[in-house]
């Protein structure tokens, strides 16, 4: 069974525990804390944060979610970035929906983070920008023919062709999920602690666990 319960009671932690983390009764510590692990998880493929999920709304009412790899991270304009197919269920949603969340957690600091975001396709020099950083590898994934998603009779039957989708371009889209608000909740054996940051309203507020 994990450590980690979310019904703990607050104690004092045992000799030898984690350590706390110094934001621990600090608000605006405790969301610069948040964003300094959004950072990380653009550089550093280990960490949890580099592979968060997505949630947008379905044409029927229904939420889904799904994984997606963290590319960018602006912690002044409060911006995320990730790439993906124009093709993919995700961008039919939030073409018709911009409203999404955004779920990170990471079990070694027992830190999680949930975003309120509004989800905004890129073009121009952002999208140029984000292109010309993609991989050779990157790119063959937006190199198929069929749209991700489509029934196929057999595994065999994905198609690639680099010429007929400009090396992958043509299907290829960054998005910027801007971060309207944070939900940070810390998980500590002493007592949890948890609060909501409004970047809409610039409001940071202690929540009941
Ligand atoms: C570890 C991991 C990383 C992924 N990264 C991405 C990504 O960066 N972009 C993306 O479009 N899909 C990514 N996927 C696939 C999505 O989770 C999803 O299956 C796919 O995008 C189709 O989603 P949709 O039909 O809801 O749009 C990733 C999946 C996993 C398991």
């Amino acid at each position: 069974m994990s450590d980690t319960q979310f019904d703990q009671k607050p104690k004092q932690p045992k000799s030898g525990g984690p350590p706390i983390l110094s934001c621990y009764d600090d608000l605006a510590a405790s969301c610069a804390y948040g964003w300094s692990m959004l950072e990380r998880g653009v550089k550093d493929r280990k960490s949890p944060f580099h592979t968060p999920s997505v949630a947008t709304i379905t044409a029927s009412g229904s939420p889904t979610i799904r994984t997606i790899v963290l590319r960018g991270c602006d912690s002044q304009a409060k911006q995320l970035r990730f790439h993906t197919d124009t093709r993919s269920g995700k961008i039919a949603e939030l073409q018709a929906n911009p409203q999404g969340a955004m779920h990170f957690y990471d079990a070694g600091t027992k830190v999680q983070l949930r975003l309120g975001v509004r989800l905004e396709m890129l073009s121009g020099p952002d999208y140029d920008a984000a292109w010309a950083a993609t991989r050779p590898m990157s790119r063959e994934c937006y190199q198929v023919t069929q749209g991700p998603g489509s029934a196929i009779a057999s595994p065999l039957d994905v198609a690639f062709d680099a010429e007929a989708t400009q090396d992958g371009e043509a299907h290829f889209v960054p998005v910027r999920a801007h971060v309207e608000t944070m939900e940070w909740l810390y998980l500590a054996a002493r007592g949890h602690r948890r609060a909501l940051f409004d970047f809409t309203q610039d409001t940071m507020d202690w929540l009941v666990p």
